[in-house]
């Protein structure tokens, strides 16, 4: 197969070969890598991306989930074009972070005020400085496997042992005042609560990076009772769920409302420079330079290209036609929903240790001796580690793309038909038959070596 993949894709080879000697390891995010080169992308639109080579795939990646309708739809592409014929980057206020603005809070449960960002990372860490100005306090808690961005203060509890900085350079007065805790496990978060310094918990409604893993009947409400009652922010980190489960993202889905909201990915319609925090005027006014004249005594935020014309118009765009025919979720979610369905019962079929998580159009699919829960059981319950590469290089040869290498997450989109459903399906089917047993997997990964 991997020869297969290497005939196919001479001109990704080449490229590769050029870009690792100017871009460390060759790529731009380690993520995004994968065995023995990854194909090169020139062209997407809609479900498909085509790389250098010619080959097309369906995309399930949707540029790290942000395409919710998938890439480059034309009605985006002809706002952000009128739009930016009257400037790229304004550096003055402007009407349309006004009409965003007011849109999102009208979109979004519980919110009132909101400021946009550059990135996920970005709203990540404003959000929990100003959860830190409000309550006065100074921890937070996260998830095992939870990734919020690599901003310093959320970067640990990433893989196991999830106890250490995830990066070199990083130091632990870094991570001092996080508190990691098991996604799924409300007696983690109590015990971790008994601490009186903790200002919020963060927390994927549905873990993404982890495994896109939901929560159990009940944890969300658990943790949201939890943190009023020991009078902590809760902090949805709504980067992948916004937009995606629910116009109003995983707290419309749920019903449960957090203290504060942070966004990315597609609240930038499909353009850079996509991030937001948001939450009551209680929280919000704390940013509010006119209340607090005081520099010290508000909670600081800003940016040069925050709330640029470009991508408050591409988002604008978006989430106004989402939030118009919010009946396509309906259908997006149950053609999601059934796909995961059809996967668990294939497992089941093949006998094969496999379970899809998830919710909607977010899949995880885990060779897992058990159903995982949260990200520990994600790793601890792998039969194999191979399998996951084998995996990947065999869709990619069905001509289905995803990522990564390590872990199979599938992001759909509203663009996605009933087609490309069940071509997902078959191809998995196959690569079960293929490879239903851990043997198989060994025998395969001893001819690659050989
Ligand atoms: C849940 C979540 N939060 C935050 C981030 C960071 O966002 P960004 O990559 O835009 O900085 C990501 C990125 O994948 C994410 O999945």
């Amino acid at each position: 197969m991997a020869a297969e993949y290497k005939m196919r894709t001479p001109r990704s080879k080449e490229l590769f070969r050029r870009a690792q000697s100017v871009l460390p390891g060759g790529t731009n995010y380690h993520i995004r890598f994968y065995k023995p080169y990854p194909a090169f992308i020139s062209r997407a639109k809609g479900p498909l991306v085509w790389d250098i080579d010619g080959n097309v795939y369906d995309d399930y990646w949707m540029g790290h989930g942000v395409h919710v309708l998938g890439h480059a739809p034309d009605f985006v592409l002809e706002k952000v074009r009128e739009i930016a014929s009257r400037g790229t980057h304004l550096g003055y206020p402007h009407e349309l972070l006004v009409d965003y603005a007011e849109l999102l809070v009208k979109v979004l449960p519980g919110i009132e005020m909101i400021r946009f960002c550059n990135s996920g990372t970005e709203s990540v860490m404003y959000a929990l400085r100003l959860a830190r100005a409000f309550t006065g306090r100074k921890k937070v808690i996260k998830m095992e496997g939870g990734w919020h961005g690599a901003y310093d203060g959320l970067h640990v509890g990433v893989a196991p042992p999830y106890n250490v900085p995830e990066s070199k350079g990083l130091p632990d007065e870094a991570i001092a005042n996080t508190l990691v805790v098991p996604f799924n496990d409300l007696e983690a978060i109590e015990r971790a609560l008994k601490d009186d310094d903790v200002a919020a918990v963060i927390v994927e409604p549905v873990m993404g990076a982890a495994g896109c893993i939901g929560p159990e009947p009940g944890y969300l409400k658990g943790l949201r009772d939890l943190t009023y009652e020991h009078g902590v922010l809760l902090i949805f980190d709504e980067v992948i769920t916004g937009f995606r489960l629910a116009p109003g993202g995983a707290q419309e889905y749920f019903g449960i409302k957090a203290d504060l909201v942070v966004l990315g990915k597609a609240i930038g319609g499909g353009f850079p420079g996509a991030g937001a925090f948001a939450g009551p005027s209680e929280v919000m006014e704390l940013l509010d330079h006119l209340k607090h004249p005081d520099p010290r005594e508000r909670s600081a935020h800003g940016g040069t290209f925050t709330g640029n014309p470009i991508t408050l118009a591409a988002g604008y765009a978006l989430v106004s036609h989402l939030n118009a025919h919010r009946h396509l979720y309906e259908h997006f979610n149950s053609l999601w929903n059934k796909v995961r369905e059809e996967l668990n019962k294939l497992g089941d079929e093949f006998g094969l240790p496999c379970h899809a998580t998830g919710e909607g159009s977010m899949i995880g699919l885990h060779f897992t001796t058990r159903r995982p829960a949260n990200h520990r059981t994600a790793v601890e319950a792998r039969w194999s580690t191979k399998v996951y590469e084998l995996f990947h290089l065999f869709m990619r040869l069905k001509g289905v793309l995803y990522m990564t290498e390590q872990n199979a997450h599938f992001f759909a989109s509203m663009a996605h038909g009933e087609g490309q459903a069940g071509k997902l399906v078959e191809a998995i089917e196959e690569f079960m038959s293929e490879f239903a047993s851990e043997k198989a997997v060994r025998e395969w990964v001893d001819k690659v070596k050989a």
